[in-house]
């Protein structure tokens, strides 16, 4: 299974480098980039070289002690410019992306071992092997947290099932199984027919190029649909279940996941078709109250204009609107399944009560 094969996001052979496969080039090209450069780990997340909010989160936590190595080399045993320089570096890397969650969960775990450990006897060094063992367990976290979701997930679902998703929480925004995709793909592992329908994902096709690639070469039956086709296959009896990862949960269970999700979960609701939303507890930010305190992230209007077109398909003058993500209201999902298990309606209470 390719999913299974290696770590798309990982450390460099000597460590000193974070390694990830360029998410932006596939299907065509499966290339792998390595950096120790804060500015090059930046634009990999910018540029969804790295992308999905789990493999956000262990892309930082890996750049994080990348950088805090080679800041040690520079500042030696100066342990409180050394955390000052790391603390701006960090805060640099977090600015790449505003929606996702995991993205500052990751960055402020490792900075909080950071400073935890300067405070006491303990060499930069130490602080920095510390950093390593943080890193990797935010990844081994992720890996163990999929593998769960993906077992709730299988418990809704039933041989025959017909299930539509949007935009990519498969093994490529994580790590092994994914969040949306895990249930379907272990699901396939045991012998459950599944068809999924995959959503393009206008304007930068993750569905396209990164869902259907990753159900095909696993070898569950998928179809791709541009996104205003999703109506259609749902009215035609289609669809048996929504499934969708998530960038943010807030406390009242209003999820923010990549643009054109919201729809999806209108639509389901008016066939009476269940909408479920995936992901870690992690990405349930209780500090949001609802939807509207998330950032949703603003992008370059000529991601709509002309990219992934031969030639540009809009007046280079027509004015775009490029939102990253939308806000699917808490009242249109029914559950949210995350590695501690399904929860229902009403979300303020269910997630109350296992935070
Ligand atoms: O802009 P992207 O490609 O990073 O958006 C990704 C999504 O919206 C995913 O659904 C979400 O991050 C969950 S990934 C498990």
């Amino acid at each position: 299974m390719i999913y299974k094969e290696s770590d798309h996001v990982r450390l460099s052979e000597d460590e000193s480098a974070v390694v990830f496969l360029d998410q932006s080039a596939l299907p065509l090209k499966r290339e792998f980039i390595e950096t120790d450069d804060l500015k090059r780990m930046y634009d990999a997340i910018y540029l969804l070289e790295v992308r999905g909010a789990p493999c956000i989160g262990i892309f930082a936590g890996y750049c994080t002690f990348v950088r805090a190595r080679a800041l040690a080399q520079k500042f030696g045993q100066d342990k409180n410019s050394w955390l000052e320089e790391l603390s701006k570096e960090t805060k640099y890397l977090n600015s790449s992306r505003p929606t996702a969650v995991n993205l500052s969960y990751a960055i402020d775990r490792m900075m909080k071992k950071a400073s935890s450990l300067t405070g006491e006897d303990v060499p930069v060094e130490g602080i920095v092997s510390a950093l390593r063992d943080e890193a990797v367990k935010i990844h081994e976290e992720d890996i163990s947290m999929c593998l769960k979701i993906a077992e709730y997930g299988l418990s809704l679902i039933k041989d025959g099932f017909g299930i539509l998703t949007h935009c990519n929480a498969g093994p490529l925004a994580t790590s092994r199984y994914g969040t949306a995709l895990g249930p379907i793909l272990l699901g396939h592992e045991r012998g459950v027919i599944l068809r999924v329908f995959a959503d393009e994902t206008r304007p930068l096709l993750q569905g396209a190029r990164l869902t259907s690639y990753e159900l095909d070469q696993a070898g569950v039956d998928v179809t791709l649909i541009c996104d205003n086709m999703a109506s259609m296959v749902m009215k035609q009896g289609k669809i048996d279940c929504c499934f969708v990862g998530c960038d943010r949960v807030a406390a009242n269970g209003d999820t923010a996941n990549k643009i054109g999700t919201s729809q999806v979960a209108i639509m389901a609701k008016h066939y009476g078709i269940p909408f479920y939303v995936l992901g870690p507890v992690s990405s349930i930010d209780i500090n949001c109250k609802s939807g509207d305190d998330i950032v949703i992230e603003e992008r370059d209007p000529d991601e709509i204009r002309s990219k992934f077109y031969a030639n540009p398909m809009a007046p280079a003058s027509v004015k775009c609107y490029n939102p990253a993500f939308d806000v699917t209201d808490h009242e249109l999902i029914s559950a949210i399944i995350t590695d501690r298990g399904i929860l229902y309606p009403p979300f303020t209470e269910s997630i109350g009560s296992i935070l």
